[in-house]
């Protein structure tokens, strides 16, 4: 018997499609009939629009009780746009999940700093659900959002209720306010110097541009974090997502396998001096 072709996707069909932001919406997709989802937090999956492109996206909800599986999409290009307009009932290629995931097993019984940048949310989304499911087992848990302004803010009901029930400590900025918004204004590391979390006893998570992490990890060990407690989440362009094409190469890591999920301690020398 052959041994199915990994680069083949797997067709899923739209479930819903809901709207995040402008150019942003999130798509629960269901399995083919028989199968079910897979997937850790700071997974990806290959998603594939037929005739248009084949684009690595984060998975931003984990196998539920539905049996969808969510990822959460900004159009910034044909792919990415073509993802977005895709309607209930319609049909898109899948493959994966790939890639590391974060340190959710390690983290337990100690405090959590996760900071997110823009879509930086949509892979901590499901590290956030996992906390919930599971709160008893970590320490404080602290979420520090950016988003370039309130407009732009993803998930808006979930980062009230996170914050409302006090189970998870939810501090928002944006870059630019607008007419209403009344919560910080600045970018998301000015908040680092407010957090009361003992960095000894804490792992943080941050996923977001590469210039919001480079600042986010400068200001963490400034504040004394070791290294070896900070994750990042890394982005590069990728092809095959199988750690075949080298595209994705970041030093001897590809992305698509030794990552997204890296640990800081581990790449710090040649994050210092590679690309973003
Ligand atoms: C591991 C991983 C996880 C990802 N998760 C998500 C996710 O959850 N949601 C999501 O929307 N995207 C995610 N991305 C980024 C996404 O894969 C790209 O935006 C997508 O490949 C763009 O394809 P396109 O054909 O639409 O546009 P392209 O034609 O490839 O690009 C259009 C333009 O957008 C620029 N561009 C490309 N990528 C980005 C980007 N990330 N941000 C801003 N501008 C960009 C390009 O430089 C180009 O100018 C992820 C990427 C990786 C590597
Ligand atoms: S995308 Fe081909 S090696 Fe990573």
């Amino acid at each position: 018997m052959s041994t199915p072709n990994p680069l083949i996707p797997h067709i899923y069909q739209i479930a819903e499609n809901r709207s995040e932001a402008q150019d942003i919406a999130t798509l629960y997709l269901e399995p083919p009939a028989g199968t079910y989802c897979t997937g850790s937090p700071g997974q990806f999956n290959m998603l594939y629009v037929f005739g248009v492109g084949e684009v690595p996206i984060s998975i931003c909800r984990g196998p539920s009780n539905d049996g969808l599986i969510g990822h959460t999409i900004h159009a910034v290009g044909p792919a990415t746009r073509a993802l977005i307009n895709l309607q209930p009932g319609d049909s898109v290629g899948l493959r994966g999940p790939y890639g590391s995931t974060w340190p959710m097993e390690i983290t337990k019984q100690k405090d959590v700093l996760l900071v997110a940048g823009g879509l930086g949310l949509v892979p901590i989304r499901p590290v956030i659900h996992q906390i919930l499911a599971d709160r008893a087992s970590y320490g404080r848990v602290t979420l520090l959002y950016g988003a370039r302004n309130p407009e732009g803010v993803i998930y808006a009901h979930e980062l009230q209720s996170w914050g409302a029930d006090h189970e998870i400590d939810v501090e928002i900025t944006v870059d630019h306010a607008t007419t209403g918004w009344e919560g910080n204004v600045g970018v998301v590391t000015d908040l680092i110097q407010n957090i009361a979390l003992e960095p000894a006893d804490a792992v943080s998570m941050i996923c977001g541009p590469g210039l919001m992490m480079r600042f986010t990890v400068a200001a963490l060990e400034n504040a004394g974090w070791d290294p070896t407690s900070i994750y990042l989440s890394m982005e590069r362009n990728m092809k095959c997502a199988l750690g075949v094409c080298g595209r994705c190469q970041f030093g001897p890591n590809f992305i698509c396998k030794d990552g997204p999920v890296l640990n800081y301690g581990k790449i710090e020398k040649l994050y210092r001096i590679g690309g973003i």
